[in-house]
């Protein structure tokens, strides 16, 4: 196919390769660029596993053409390496047991550090709502329902609040 340059920025580094704009951003970002924090689950935009945030909002980069990440700002797990927001969610979903296979953490974590910033004291329905286009097969996601809620009670500085008092 025909190969095009594509510019974007990528972990807050200017990113610029001659690729197909009709492949997809997930095997630029993973096999190309070798962020392998991004994974690939289902392949069709179900799972979550390949989630990364461009300008400020989730994609799923397994439907996601290269074309589309043009002038955009991307950021993938690594890319949240130090920043002391995406490390708090990382130690609450440590502490509550929510990571086990792994595997769809990254993305987990990176959807959780978009509906925090948005939002940064959802309900337990908010957290389900927005951890939606996530799935995974080993926690029944009742651990990652409970990180996400004590990451934003750790970010807004308060004590954990009392079961049910929402
Ligand atoms: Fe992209 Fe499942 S691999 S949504
Ligand atoms: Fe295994 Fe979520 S921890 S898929």
């Amino acid at each position: 196919r025909m190969k095009k340059v594509i510019q974007f920025i990528l972990n807050e580094q200017a990113v610029c390769i001659e690729t197909d704009p009709a492949g997809r951003l997930l095997d630029t970002i993973r096999h190309i660029l070798g962020y392998k924090g991004t994974k690939e689950g289902c392949g069709i935009g179900e799972c979550g596993a390949c989630t990364v945030i461009m300008d400020g909002r989730t994609v799923n980069s397994c439907v996601t053409l290269n074309a589309q990440a043009e002038g955009r700002k991307v950021t993938t797990i690594e890319g949240l390496s130090g920043d002391r927001m995406a490390d708090v969610i990382k130690k609450a979903y440590v502490e509550e047991g929510a990571v086990q296979c792994g595997f769809c953490t990254p993305g987990m974590v990176l959807s959780t550090y978009v509906l925090l910033k948005e939002n940064p004291k959802p309900t337990q329905d908010e957290v389900r709502d927005g951890l939606s286009g996530n799935l995974c097969r080993c926690t029944g996601y009742t651990a990652i329902i409970r990180a996400v809620l004590r990451a934003a009670k750790e970010l807004s500085g308060k004590e954990p609040e009392k079961e049910g008092s929402d």
